[in-house]
């Protein structure tokens, strides 16, 4: 039987999304409302590991709803992934008796989060913080939407450059393993194509799909890429157009981190404030080793397992729709 949970952290690790101080604020008020202390732990694991950790008031999380970026700052904690990391971390913590934890972050975040709960006595319960959306068990990870609609208003306004020069944009947003961000951008600016990691890029179809537009003088076109995608990002794809149609105009946009930052949407600071409400609930019922995901607009507890060990998987129909809506 678990102890009664009467002190939490709570940290953000690994990259920043739009929408983590909301969580922190709602972690930090739900705890205060139920007699909890709670204390911020700062950089991710690194504060764990070297003791920055502060108590926080109902003051401290005051003016951070609308702020992108983290008050409690991240990283990414080698150190923690080591036992000894892990073991100065659970001394640290216990110094100042805190007997459970909220770690906002992505899937390494919860693989570091469920190694330290199994090896200790400390229940952790995670919020799913990344604008990759690459979390299983979640319809919605917290930065998602903020990124992607950050997406969508650069590629509207490079359709614009685009029409104006009949030029080809290939246009590249980021996500190392995972093309939420390119699938939902691209269907939502009218995107000719999206090239993303989960599937293998088929870069003659590319071509020819391209060489039929040009027959039919239609010029201005957008490909929209995931950097992590298995062909290579913008860059290598534009070369490759060039070489092989060369009457195409191509040019290139990175977006790059103007994805991760900027003012989190209402729907981003929405999933956020409920997450965080039901992650103290879920310390304070003696659940751990989960986290908070939403599930057709409910809040669920999920085991962390299936974040680290599962995929989300890219709907063929929304693939589809791509390929129909561009013709
Ligand atoms: O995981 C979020 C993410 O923004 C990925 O989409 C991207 O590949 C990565 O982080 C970039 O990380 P960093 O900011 O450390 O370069």
């Amino acid at each position: 039987m678990k102890k009664k949970v009467t002190k939490i952290g709570v940290l953000t690790s690994g990259g920043d999304a739009p929408g983590m101080n909301a969580g922190i604020r709602a972690v930090v008020r739900t705890g205060i409302y139920n007699g909890l202390e709670v204390y911020g732990i700062m950089r991710g694991y690194n504060g764990m590991v070297e003791n920055d950790i502060f108590k926080m008031e109902s003051r401290s999380v005051a003016n951070i709803i609308q702020r992108g970026g983290t008050i409690l700052k991240t990283s990414r904690c080698k150190e923690f992934f080591t036992p000894e990391g892990r073991k100065k971390a659970y001394d640290n913590l216990t110094k100042l008796g805190i007997n459970g934890l909220v770690i906002i972050g992505g899937d390494g975040s919860f693989r570091g989060a469920q190694t330290f709960s199994n090896e200790y006595d400390i229940p952790c319960v995670g919020l799913p913080g990344t604008i990759d959306k690459d979390i299983a068990g979640t319809d919605f990870t917290i930065g998602f939407d903020t990124a992607v609609n950050t997406a969508v208003e650069a590629i509207d306004k490079i359709r614009d450059t685009a029409d104006a020069h009949d030029r080809l944009f290939i246009i590249e947003v980021m996500g190392r393993d995972a093309g939420y961000i390119a699938l939902h951008s691209g269907i939502a600016t009218g995107a000719e194509n999206v090239l993303i990691p989960e599937r293998k890029t088929d870069i003659e179809e590319v071509i020819k799909q391209l060489a039929e537009k040009e027959r039919r003088h239609k010029l201005v076109n957008l490909i929209v890429v995931a950097e992590g995608d298995e062909f290579g990002g913008a860059d290598e794809i534009a070369k490759i157009i060039k070489e092989r149609l060369p009457m195409q105009d191509v040019r290139v946009c990175i977006l790059g981190h103007i994805q991760r930052g900027g003012s989190p949407t209402c729907f981003d600071r929405l999933i956020a404030s409920r997450m965080g409400y039901s992650a103290v609930e879920c310390l304070m019922e003696g659940k751990f080793n989960v986290f908070v995901g939403m599930i057709n607009n409910r809040m669920h507890y999920i085991p962390l397992n299936e974040a680290v060990k599962k995929k989300q998987r890219i709907s063929e129909e929304w693939m589809k729709i791509v390929k129909i809506l561009a013709s």
